[in-house]
């Protein structure tokens, strides 16, 4: 075998062996050093949501709960301890996001065939793409590289998870902290066109808020959420009651009938500025299908560690 005669093939071989991307993430990033990487998960994401229509959701909201708080660097994942808080009893995490033992499955079955090689943070993110994908979605190549966090922060993630208590000036306040553009908010929403969401999440809107189709409220809502505040709270409604399974733009054509679940929801169709797009994701799956690839893109290359950042945890549940 020909040596390689030039300086840009011994850097790529140095970075090859040191697993150096300059910060930068790539979809080929483990081409070499784990090759069955992506037939594994999608082999353990398939059973799940198999087992579990709903668990495609649940792995998709965890991708998004852990970039927004200080990047995608599976901080979500980690444990609480007698001498760590981490993020998981943060107000938007306590008793609503699942999916971490799946998560374990994953890492099990990825250490098996290649040891000590792929973040946690990585396999979130290729997680929430084979999901959407095993739904109906799109599909698209998920960039790689990213490292764990050492740590996490419960108030960061009070601080950064938009409420479904939002309105759109806060909805496009908390997505341009992160760099995400208001399109990019409105086309990571359609996310919600699966899973589902506890009565404490949606009470106020179906009770009180005007800008609800009233009968849906009543014949599909209210009698799953009671009025007073802590009966039912864990009660759980679809977030797109028409096809609760199935990545489609239904969200949005819900949203122009007045039929979203959550206030935060409506409020992307409710005479506002983005009550435009919102119609044309609602009449183009393929509109909202191509810029919610993108959003996912931008939203996976927030802040990672990469390079000699963090680690490569060897449990997502804790630090080495
Ligand atoms: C725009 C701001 C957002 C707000 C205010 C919001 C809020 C919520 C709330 C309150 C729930 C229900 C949680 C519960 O009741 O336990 C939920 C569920 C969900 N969210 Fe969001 N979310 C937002 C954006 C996103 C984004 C960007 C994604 C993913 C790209 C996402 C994916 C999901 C999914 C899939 C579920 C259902 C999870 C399940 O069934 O386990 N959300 N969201
Ligand atoms: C999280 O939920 C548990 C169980 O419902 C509750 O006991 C606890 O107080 C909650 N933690 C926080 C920080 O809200
Ligand atoms: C929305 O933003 C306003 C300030 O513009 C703030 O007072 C309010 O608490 C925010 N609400 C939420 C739910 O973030
Ligand atoms: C959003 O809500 C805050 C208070 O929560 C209010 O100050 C602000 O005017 C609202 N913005 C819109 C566009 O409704
Ligand atoms: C609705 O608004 C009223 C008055 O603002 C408030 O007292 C009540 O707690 C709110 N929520 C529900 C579910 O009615
Ligand atoms: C209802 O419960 C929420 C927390 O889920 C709380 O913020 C709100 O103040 C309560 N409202 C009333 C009227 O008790």
């Amino acid at each position: 075998m020909a040596l390689p005669n030039n300086k840009f093939a011994y850097l790529a071989l140095f970075c090859f062996l040191l697993g150096c991307t300059n910060g930068q993430l790539s979809t080929n990033y483990y081409s070499y050093s784990c090759p069955n990487l992506f037939p594994t998960i999608k082999h353990v994401v398939g059973s799940a949501i198999a087992k579990e229509a709903r668990m495609g959701a649940s792995l998709l909201r965890l991708f998004f709960h852990d970039c927004f708080v200080n990047g995608c660097d599976g901080s979500i994942l980690l444990d609480d301890t007698p001498t760590f808080t981490g993020e998981k009893t943060a107000k938007p995490n306590n008793n609503s996001v699942r999916g971490f033992e799946v998560i374990d499955q994953i890492k099990s079955a990825v250490e098996k065939v290649c040891p000590g090689i792929v973040s946690c943070a990585d396999i979130l993110a290729i997680t929430a793409r084979d999901s959407v994908v095993k739904l109906g979605g799109p599909n698209w190549d998920v960039k790689l590289g990213r490292k764990d966090s050492k740590t996490a922060s419960l108030q960061d993630a009070n601080n950064d998870i938009p409420p479904p208590t939002s309105n759109l000036s806060n909805l496009t306040s908390k997505y341009a902290a992160k760099g995400l553009s208001t399109q990019d908010m409105v086309a990571l929403s359609g996310a919600h066109t699966i899973g589902q969401a506890r009565c404490t999440n949606f009470r106020d809107h179906i009770y009180n808020d005007t800008n609800i189709d009233a009968s849906f409220a009543r014949t599909a809502l209210l009698p799953v959420c009671p009025k007073v505040n802590g009966s039912g709270d864990n009660n759980l409604a679809p977030l797109d009651f028409h096809t609760p399974t199935t990545f489609d733009n239904s969200y949005f054509k819900n949203l122009v009938s007045m039929r979203g679940l959550l206030h935060s929801d409506q409020e992307l169709f409710n005479g506002g500025s983005t009550d435009s797009l919102v119609k044309s994701y609602s009449s183009s799956s393929t509109a909202f299908f191509s810029d919610f690839v993108s959003a996912m893109i931008k939203m996976g290359d927030i802040s990672p560690l990469t390079g000699l950042n963090g680690e490569v945890r060897k449990n997502c549940r804790r630090v080495n």
